[in-house]
């Protein structure tokens, strides 16, 4: 079924490979963008672009209304762990607030679909892994609980709304997808759409980076920590299937299904050495790497049991492979960025 959907970040890394793929399903892609880490180019053609913020209600509401936008899939959001710790406010004014105003203007409009991008991160330091979506949600960062809060938020508003408690306005349920992304990574497999965010503090993009001459090498943050190598464990999702997984939600909210919360994830982990091996591996380039302390903020280890989402969506991954991910990660950095970079450079007068 050919919907109306509304993508914030639709211009920023995961958003853009999802309105890729929703523009060639059929919908129609209505992407709002702040460009604060998203670009122009990364826009598929055929989606309509509006540059604006998810927190100016006036206009989200507009937007909503003159597009018929029928579902919200809401990326816009800051994601850097580290900086979170530093800067809680930034983390809650817009991850939070924006997304409780982004909520209130489909409220005002009547838009029942919502699509969330949450986060591994609610977990904190799971006590069982693989990390089950019923596990307790404690986490450890400003970015983590950011998240959490949204989840919240969309909880208590889809409940108020089946309770019918809300002012009688004509309107029905609203029931949503929160996404729990693990470690997204890679680039699409044609080498024309990967992640471009500027001064990326991403693993395995930073490694990229580094193979490429980018940057000196690469520091491990901690190697003393209770994991198989002492590196820090994750799991690692490709963009594609991550991506996927939301057009997948988006058929699911569509023909009724409830609201739901979701890990996004592969459910096995690998360390930091792991994926430095990998992509050396992929790369055939050395790469420098310095042990230093460990960051905050980090646990240990997060990887997702993946079990619910195949019992709810019909989704099926493609590349769920380290070697793929690191791969086109590489190829990316290595071919596309340049030639995205030399596509948008001004032409000389
Ligand atoms: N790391 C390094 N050196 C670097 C960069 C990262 O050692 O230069 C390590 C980190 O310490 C961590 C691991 O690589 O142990 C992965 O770090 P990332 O910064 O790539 O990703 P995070 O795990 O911090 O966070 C990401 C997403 C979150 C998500 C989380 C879930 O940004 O949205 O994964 O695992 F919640």
């Amino acid at each position: 079924m050919a919907l109306s959907v509304l993508v914030t970040g639709g211009a920023g890394y995961i958003g853009s490979h999802t309105a890729r793929q929703l523009v060639a399903a059929g919908h129609q892609v209505v992407v709002l963008d702040n460009f604060y880490s998203g670009h122009r180019w990364a826009v598929p053609a055929d989606a309509t672009l509006v540059e604006g913020d998810v927190a100016n209600s006036e206009l989200v509401e507009r937007l909503l209304r003159d597009h018929d936008i029928q579902a919200v899939i809401h990326f816009a959001g800051y994601i850097v762990v580290p900086e979170s710790v530093e800067n809680p406010q930034k983390y809650y004014l817009n991850n939070t607030v924006g997304s409780l105003s982004l909520m209130q203007a489909c409220m005002e409009t009547g838009v029942d679909k919502f699509i969330f991008s949450s986060s591994a991160a609610v977990y904190g330091i799971p006590e069982v892994l693989p990390a089950r979506e019923d596990a307790p949600t404690a986490p450890i960062n400003p970015y983590g609980r950011s998240k959490l809060m949204t989840e919240w938020m969309l909880h208590d508003l889809a409940v108020s709304r089946q309770l019918g408690s809300v002012p009688s306005d004509g309107q029905g349920d609203f029931r949503y997808v929160a996404l729990r992304y693990f470690n997204v990574a890679g680039a699409s497999l044609d080498g024309t759409l990967g992640q471009a965010t500027p001064e990326a503090t991403h693993l395995i993009k930073v490694a990229c980076e580094a193979v490429c001459g980018k940057r000196q090498g690469v520091t491990v943050f901690g190697d003393d920590y209770d994991t198989v190598d002492g590196t820090c464990v994750r799991d690692y999702i490709h963009v594609e299937d991550l991506a996927s997984a939301h057009l997948a939600a988006l058929d699911y909210l569509a023909v009724d299904g409830k609201s739901e919360i979701l890990n996004c994830g592969y459910g096995r982990g690998f360390s930091v050495s792991e994926v430095l091996n990998q992509v050396r591996q992929v790369s055939g380039i050395d790469l420098p790497v310095t042990i230093g302390p460990r960051r905050a903020g980090d646990p240990p280890a997060l990887v997702a049991d993946a079990t619910r989402i195949h019992e709810v969506l019909d989704w099926t991954p493609q590349h769920q492979d380290l070697a793929v991910i690191c791969r086109t990660a590489y190829t990316w950095e290595r071919d596309g960025m340049a030639s995205r970079a030399e596509a948008e450079a001004p032409s000389a007068a």
